[in-house]
């Protein structure tokens, strides 16, 4: 089933000479569920699509639509509970507010929304990321790898319909890129989450779904993989 789309999206940085289009009309489906890993060099277009999907970053031109809904078309406050409620972004380096616990770093999202947490979701993904011993640490008390999971259950924690990350492992030594990896999958498979992963590492984008390449702004290849 088609789940997230993204029609004819451009994306223009800068005005006169500096100006880079970092995509340039990207049409693309992904279906609900999914693993889709998108490649392609460094300055190809690729954080910029998962952060226009995202809602944290405004396209120049096109539309994009999770779930029937057209992502742009509400007002800032519409945007911003979208960004809150429907997507999970995981970053290359995980960006934790270093004076809060983990807890309180993976719940954050729900207190910026004003709910209440459940109680039992934080349990579940503690559990899931292996942090339950961990849960009152701070980042710096953690390791680059323990960090990076934090940043896993914050964006999880939320029960993302989509899950986009953006070289979650690109900081993280092999054996904790791996360990990462199994648990996005697990998430995934476990919540029946979208995912949309960008990566440098073919090993990793072989265990996808599917492969998307981003060259210059621009889908140059798209292919499915076989069943594993
Ligand atoms: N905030 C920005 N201002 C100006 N140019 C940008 C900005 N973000 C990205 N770019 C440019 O857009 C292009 C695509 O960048 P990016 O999406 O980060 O590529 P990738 O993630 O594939 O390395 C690059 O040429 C980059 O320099
Ligand atoms: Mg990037």
């Amino acid at each position: 089933m088609e789940f997230l789309k993204v029609v004819n999206l451009s994306k223009v940085y800068g005005k006169g000479e500096n100006q880079v289009k970092a995509l340039n009309h990207v049409s693309l489906t992904i279906d609900k569920g999914d693993f889709t890993a998108i490649i392609g060099s460094s300055g190809s277009g690729k954080s910029t699509l998962l952060h226009v999907i995202a809602g944290v970053d405004v396209p120049s031109g096109g539309k994009v639509f999770l779930d029937g809904e057209d992502v742009y078309a509400g007002d800032h406050e519409a945007l911003a509970v979208f960004r809150r409620r429907k997507v999970g972004l995981i970053y290359q380096f995980h960006n934790l507010i270093p004076t809060l616990n983990v807890e309180e770093n993976i719940t954050l999202p729900i207190l910026m929304d004003k709910r209440k947490v459940d109680k039992e979701r934080l349990n579940e993904l503690l559990d899931l990321l292996g942090l339950q011993e961990r849960r009152t640490h701070l980042p710096n008390q953690l390791s680059g790898g323990q960090q990076q999971r934090v940043a896993i259950g914050r964006a999880l924690m939320n029960a993302p319909q989509v899950c986009l990350a953006d070289e979650p492992t690109g900081s993280l030594d092999s054996r904790n890129g791996e360990e990462i990896i199994r648990l996005l999958k697990e998430s995934h498979k476990k919540f029946n989450q979208t995912l949309l992963m960008v990566t440098h590492d073919e090993k990793i984008a072989l265990q996808a779904d599917r492969i998307i390449t981003i060259a210059d702004g621009k889908v140059i290849r798209d292919e499915r993989q076989v069943a594993r």
